[in-house]
């Protein structure tokens, strides 16, 4: 089964900045109604990342994604309108994972506490995280070693995902970190970096070595 590499698959307003998808293609409108949409300030600068909903009060990330004011919109196709889909909601608490290293990017994953539940609608609607016995093998991830020459002294195979054929032109592209990767269903993997230049492939978090972690951290909020 192919893995579903969802980029931030909302149109994102021209000229503000330089987020693309590359390869990518519009999405039927509400056909992924886990997509969340990360908006927040660092340093008073507004950036934003992609996220997924994982259960009615937390959106998955990256923690690279931290930052003051964060607010997560729910259900949207085109987020330079107002649909009547959409739901914004601003975010309680943010909570990185304690061992994120802005230097190299190891355990870039971060859990948002959304203020008020997420309502379930069509358009909106949140999805599973990988089980523990969840097996990894339909995932058509890259060869570790490959990922470990590309980004050396970042990438580690014990916590990440390397994902994307080097010959096709689809990975993430900046903007999309935090978005998902999706397997049957089950939410694998949270993009964080990929090369410069936005050619596979690209790192994801591994989402199944995180989850004593996440479920942790939903349980105590
Ligand atoms: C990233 O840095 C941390 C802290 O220095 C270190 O423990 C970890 O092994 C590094 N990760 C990689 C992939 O080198």
């Amino acid at each position: 089964m192919q893995p579903l590499l969802l980029l931030l698959a909302l149109l994102l307003p021209l000229g503000a900045g330089t987020e693309e998808i590359i390869g990518g293609h519009e999405a039927k409108p509400h056909s992924r109604p886990y997509m969340a949409f990360v908006q927040f300030l660092d340093k008073g600068k507004k950036k934003r990342c992609g996220g997924v909903l994982v259960h009615k009060y937390f959106v998955l990330t990256a923690a690279h994604c931290w930052g003051s004011s964060v607010k997560v919109t729910l259900g949207a196709h085109n987020i330079q309108k107002q649909e009547k889909t959409q739901q914004v909601i601003p975010v309680k608490t943010a909570i990185p994972h304690p061992d994120y290293n802005p230097k190299n990017y190891s355990n870039d994953i971060m859990l948002l506490k959304l203020e008020r539940k997420a309502q379930q609608t069509a358009a909106v609607r949140s999805l599973r995280l990988p089980g523990t016995k969840n097996r990894e093998a339909s995932l058509e991830v890259q060869r570790d070693r490959l990922c470990e020459s590309l980004f050396h002294g970042y990438y580690s195979g014990a916590t990440q995902l390397c994902v994307g054929d080097p010959k096709e032109m689809k990975t993430g592209f900046k903007g999309d970190s935090g978005g998902p990767l999706v397997c049957n269903n089950v939410v694998q993997g949270t993009f964080s970096y990929g090369k410069p230049d936005g050619t596979p492939p690209g790192v994801f978090m591994k989402v199944s070595h995180f989850l004593p972690w996440i479920k942790r951290t939903m349980k105590r909020l």
